[in-house]
């Protein structure tokens, strides 16, 4: 975090909120586009065969880059300014307990994604087969949660952050 440019000296800077609303617009950004290719299969917008190896790997790169960095920067970030007010505690941990949420999503929507990759008896009709509900349920928690962090949980924190 000290090289992100969120902290200033040993105080968090309200405009690192600001950031990281920045930092949600552009990851799930890149995240539908990553499904993109598959998003227009299921809405019968393309027609299959596509070979989902490039979508697949772009999922998965996009977890690691970016979505489990992104939680625990995010995590660090928030645990002092929530965790010294008693009104930030709850805060915090409905933050925590919806990033525990969406790892479970995300390893969920891994799993599926690499059986398209590596199963070939699904590969061969995948889209008659396989119809990556984890993978588009993951994407909806992901929009929603940083829906709730972006009006809700960041507001309250920097409303906090004003009050010292
Ligand atoms: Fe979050
Ligand atoms: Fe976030």
């Amino acid at each position: 975090m000290a090289d992100s440019g969120l902290w200033r000296g040993d105080q968090v800077d309200i405009c690192c909120f600001a950031r990281l609303k920045e930092e949600h617009e552009a990851m799930l950004e890149r995240l539908n586009e990553c499904l993109r290719p598959l998003a227009e299969i299921r809405d019968k917008q393309r027609h299959p065969p596509i070979n989902p190896d490039e979508a697949v790997q772009s999922f998965l790169q996009w977890t690691q880059r970016e979505f489990l960095p992104h939680l625990q920067a995010e995590q660090d970030l928030c645990r002092p300014v929530l965790t010294i007010h008693a009104a930030g505690e709850p805060l915090y941990r409905q933050m925590l307990a919806d990033h525990r949420k969406l790892r479970e999503l995300a390893q969920q929507a891994r799993e599926e994604m690499l059986l398209l990759q590596n199963e070939d008896s699904i590969r061969e009709d995948w889209w008659n087969t396989l119809d990556l509900a984890c993978v588009w349920s993951f994407q909806r928690a992901m929009a929603e949660h940083v829906d709730c962090e972006n009006r809700e949980i960041f507001p309250k924190a920097i409303a906090l952050q004003v009050k010292e």
